[in-house]
């Protein structure tokens, strides 16, 4: 293993940075390389045809060109449309991301769980399988709130959040039948996280907000265990257009270690 091989973690947008910390966290020594297909932000409107067509295309061809130890799709709506084929076609270990139903249905006092996710994720047969393995016995009301992408966007841009955003994605799991008992919500986007203390407080302090980054960074520590980390270089921002946005992304993309900004 070359010790310089770094982890890539792919996003359509800036979402997956919630993943990058928890990875930061467990492995600080890992050179990192965070990619974003924000030509294709957001893929939660998108069909999954056109969301497993760039997801393939693009880690393939990030694969050839960084040469990953291993890829983490660092989205949702990407991994459950399209964990599969990316595993079928590389050769690199692949981790997902898919909605943290088990921890909340372990977790849930009411039994009534909500899900929030992009309006492709909660139609998956993917989480359709998580909910029947792990979710027995409980409730599982989904929303779709793509609105709240932008609003992770904004807001890891200095700029501020649409408190109306907000109140829709809680008032579309509260107003549901039986929305009223749940206790627990799955963060199923890795944007939402950006998001949590305005749903926080939006959903009110009987609710648990979960989602799946700490799992996920220790999926990768164990798949990893073993190989020598040698970052020769500052980490690397990858985006797959150049556009005005990028610029107010640059403070964000610090925080989180990323120095270098480069358009594939
Ligand atoms: N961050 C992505 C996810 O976890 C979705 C954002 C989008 O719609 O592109 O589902």
């Amino acid at each position: 293993m070359d010790e310089a091989a770094p982890l890539l973690l792919f996003d359509s947008g800036l979402g997956g940075l919630t993943v990058l910390e928890e990875v930061r966290r467990q492995l600080p020594q890992a050179p990192v390389i965070y990619a974003a297909d924000n030509g294709g932000l957001p893929y939660g409107t998108k069909t999954e045809a056109e969301v497993a067509a760039r997801v393939c295309g693009l880690l393939g061809r990030m694969s050839e060109r960084f040469r990953p130890r291993l890829i983490c799709i660092a989205c949702n709506t990407a991994s459950t449309i399209a964990l599969g084929m990316v595993r079928d076609v590389l050769a690199v270990p692949v981790v997902g991301t898919v909605p943290a139903i088990k921890p909340a249905a372990e977790q849930t006092r009411s039994g009534v769980i909500g899900l929030l996710g992009t309006a492709a994720t909660i139609r998956q047969p993917y989480v359709d399988r998580l909910e029947a393995e792990f979710a027995v016995g409980k409730v599982l009301l989904r929303h779709g709130a793509g609105e709240l992408v932008g609003a992770a966007e904004a807001k890891l841009r200095g700029l501020p959040v649409d408190a109306r955003v907000i109140a829709r994605a809680v008032a579309g799991l509260r107003e549901q039948p039986r929305g009223a008992e749940i206790d627990t919500v799955v963060l199923a986007c890795t944007h939402f996280p950006l998001l949590a203390e305005e749903l926080g407080q939006a959903f009110g302090p009987g609710v648990a907000l979960i989602h799946g980054a700490a799992g996920i960074a220790r999926r990768i520590v164990h798949l990893t265990a073993g190989q020598p980390f040698r970052r020769l270089q500052p980490d690397l921002a990858l985006f797959t257009r150049a556009d005005a946005g990028l610029d107010l992304a640059r403070p964000a993309l610090q925080r989180y270690g990323l120095e270098r900004v480069e358009v594939l």
